[in-house]
Formats: structure tokens, sequence, C-alpha cells
């Protein structure tokens, strides 16, 4: 495979724009960290990324369902065990519900372990003590509304990367240890889940599970043997954006000589920085790692194709995938051409719809929301696309928490605009909360059965 240009090297980047970059204002600091990051050990294998790539292809095939979730953006401050575990309890409850439901292998992305910096649309934002440059993540800055709090620090790209391996660790454990493990299929239905309808309905899918392996050892087959049902693999994604962070994490894998971003197995270029002569597809244009491109609306049938050729010209099954985020009153008109288009180039790309951030709306107080209805309606409207066009789609990809968080409007317990208060918490988008996320699965396996 020759996936690298020969005039591409970890650095490469720097002699071209990139834009959503934090200015520090010590250059020798930043460069200390990245060396501090090219010294430290990959957080990820290029092997396990090949892993992924493999069942990306298998997607691309139709044979398979890619779940990619997790927050809008990963905080320093809440780095906890019990974070992670109610995060990884729902993306297995949402694809215990998909796969029962779809009878497909499902393939769980978190954005997790390094989605710890947020490209922004305006460069500042107003406070009541005046204009203050915007939140760009905690790998950056802090959260605190003030001018010296917004000053960029290279050295939280090194508490990024501590963060990071300590978040990979403990899911590494989980979901190898027995936690993820099928006959626990009960216990990842947490409390305030357990009691609202989404979460008797899982109950009772749960209990259709348990009873169908019951069936299967009755009729003798060894279950304690069989690995699968005992452990599942969970991959890492975030937004590749902060090219310092990136360009410290990439090695040469020894096996195959190959260059690899070993800060996640999956990288995404944003919609923001998705420029086929800009610095992000320069630098991800080099490296082996399945990738995931961002299109908004503005997408044009040649955009699309200049960026499979940048990012995947050796035509590889599984290298790419394109994550459309059009919101719900686009996407069916604006989807289609680029459908099309990819098709007739046979490009091979996996379709996958991000329903989150072509649907933000702010409330007349001034809260910034998604509603569910909207949310669902774009997961829809892509769905219908694909089958039009004659494209397997493919996944989707949506920003949640474990918690049970008030930010997103509507879902089965209708969460109205005067709820919204309740718990806000999160540091940008807002998320679907765990009782939203389990309705959305079911919705969505509903919708691939009824295409059989
Ligand atoms: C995101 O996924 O958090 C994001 C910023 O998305 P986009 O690039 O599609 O706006
Ligand atoms: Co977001």
């Amino acid at each position: 495979m020759t996936v690298t240009p020969d005039t591409w090297s970890p650095a490469s980047w720097r002699a071209l724009t990139a834009l959503q970059q934090p200015e520090w204002p010590d250059p020798t600091g930043a460069a200390a960290a990245v060396e501090r990051l090219k010294a430290n050990p990959p957080l990820v294998f290029a092997g396990e990324a090949r892993e992924l790539q493999e069942r990306l292809a298998a997607v691309l095939e139709g044979r398979a369902f890619l779940l990619q979730a997790g927050d809008c953006v990963e905080s320093f401050t809440e780095l906890s065990s019990m974070r992670i575990r109610e995060k990884l309890k729902i993306l297995l409850q949402m694809s215990a519900v998909l796969t029962y439901g779809a009878t497909l292998p499902v393939v769980k992305v978190g954005r997790i372990a390094g989605q710890f910096t947020k490209p922004r649309s305006r460069p500042v934002e107003e406070t009541a003590a005046g204009e203050i440059p915007i939140f760009r993540g905690h790998m950056v800055h802090d959260d605190a509304a003030t001018a010296e709090a917004r000053v960029p620090d290279p050295r939280r790209m090194v508490e990024g990367y501590n963060q990071s391996a300590a978040t990979l660790n403990l899911l590494r454990a989980f979901t190898k240890g027995g936690y993820a493990d099928l006959t626990q299929v009960h216990l990842w239905n947490q409390e305030f889940v357990a009691s609202s309808p989404e979460g008797r309905r899982y109950e009772r899918l749960a209990s259709e599970i348990e009873r169908a392996l019951r069936f299967m050892a009755a009729c003798g087959i060894d279950l304690t043997a069989e690995r699968r049902l005992h452990e599942v693999d969970v991959f890492t994604s975030h937004e590749g954006l902060l090219l310092d962070y990136e360009e410290g994490l990439t090695r040469r894998d020894s096996l195959t000589g190959d260059w690899y971003d070993c800060s996640a197995h999956l990288l995404w270029i944003g919609e923001r920085t998705r420029q086929p002569d800009g610095a992000h597809v320069e630098f991800f244009s080099g490296v082996h790692n399945p990738l995931a491109v961002k299109l908004g609306p503005e997408t044009t049938a040649d955009d699309a194709i200049v960026l499979c050729e940048r990012l995947n010209p050796e035509r590889i099954p599984g290298r790419l995938t394109f994550v459309t985020r059009m919101g719900v009153s686009r996407v069916r008109e604006a989807l289609p051409p680029l459908l099309r288009a990819v098709r007739g180039e046979t490009h091979p790309v996996v379709w996958a719809c991000d329903p989150m951030h072509g649907n933000g709306i702010v409330t007349a107080d001034g809260i910034k929301t998604r509603r569910f209805d909207a949310i669902m309606g774009e997961i829809e409207g892509f769905f219908a696309s694909c089958w039009d066009a004659d494209v397997w789609p493919g996944g989707v990809h949506v920003e949640f928490t474990g918690e049970d968080v008030t930010e997103c409007l509507g879902g089965a317990d209708d969460l109205l605009e005067e709820h919204l208060s309740t718990r806000y918490e999160t540091l940008c988008d807002p998320r679907l909360n765990a009782r939203q996320s389990l309705d959305l699965a079911f919705r969505l396996a509903e919708l691939m059965r009824a295409r059989g």
C-alpha cells in the first residue's frame, strides 16, 4: 500500500495554512511539548487501526453498521471511572439494540480518549467583562470565561495525552475484562434509564438476548469458549484538529514501515478544516489510519471527489468515511448529488450520518440546543437518500453522554425548554442524554428493519 506521498512527512503540514490552530504565546514551549509527545509511548497500535479499517470495509459492503458516539468535547476536570463507565454502558446498550434489532454487527467507535479540541465559527465570545477568545477545548486552554483562562498553554497537550492514556486504559479493562460480557446485558441499564419507557423496552430486549444465549447453550454450543460473547472492541476517535498534537503522536509502524497517527484508531477532519490544499488534508493524507471527513450542506460533488482522491488515491476499502451533517431541512437535497458523484467515480466511501451538527438551534433564552425530532428527521432523510442512490447507509455519528443531562429537547420523555436549565453541563454542544440515546437506537433499528 502506498498511501503516503513521497513529499510527505509528519511535519509537511507546517508549510501550509493550518486553520483553527491556537497561537501558542511561547513557541519554544510548544516545540518542547511536541518533543515530549514524540518521546511518549503510542496510545494505540497500528495493527488496531488496521483492524478497524477492515471492519469499516465490512461496513462499506453493507455487512456491518458504524456507531460513532461520545462527547462533543471531553473535559480535563471530568476524568473519572464513573463517567467512562456510564459512556461505555450507553454505547453497549445502543449497540445491543442495533445488533439485535437489525441483525448486523456494529462497529463501535467512541468520540473518546482524545476529543479535547474544538473548531469554532467565531474567534471570540462576548462576556459581561468584554470580548475574550472563544473556548477551543481543554487541550488548548481553560474554559473559565476570562481572558487569562483563555491564553493557550502547550503543556496542556501533554496533559491531554495523559488523560487519554488513563481513559483508554480503563476502556480496555472494561471491554476485555468481563464488564462488556454479553451475559451482563442487563447490567448496562442504569437506574435512571431503567425506569423510563425506553429502559423497560431495553429490559425486554436484554431478556430476549439472554434467552437466545440459553438456547444456544442448550443446543450444545460452548458459550464460555466463544471470546466474542465476552469481550468487545471499542475503538477510539477524535477530530484531528490540533496538528501539533497529532504530529507528536505519529509513528512509523515497525511491522510495515507505514506512518500511523497513534493518538486514536480513527481521526476525522472537521467541516471547517477540510480544504483539499490545507494543512489538515496534507497531514492526514500521509498516515495510514482509517479517516473520516465531515461534510456540510455547502459541499459540492467536486469537493467530495477531490477529497477522495487526496485521502484515498489507492481506493482502499475502509480507509475513508464521509460523515454528512446537512441539517434536517437540507439533507434530502444536499446529500443525493454527493452520493451519486462518489458512486459514479467508484470511490469506496463509507457514508455515515451526523444528525447533530446541522441541527443546532438557540432558544429564546439564548440556550444552545437541538430537537430530538430534527435529529431523527435527518437520520430518516439520510437513509432515504442512500437507499434511493443504492448506497449502503453505513452508520451514525452522535454526541451523547451517559448521564441524565438536559441539553437536547424532546425524545420519549419529551424534554421541554423549561427543563433545559435543570442539568445543562456541556462545555460546547448539547448532547443526547442516555434515555434519548437509547430511544434513538430503537428508532434506528426500526428504520433498518423496515428496509429488511
Ligand atoms: C464536531 O463533530 O464536534 C464538529 C465540530 O463537527 P463539524 O466539523 O461537523 O462542525
Ligand atoms: Co459538537
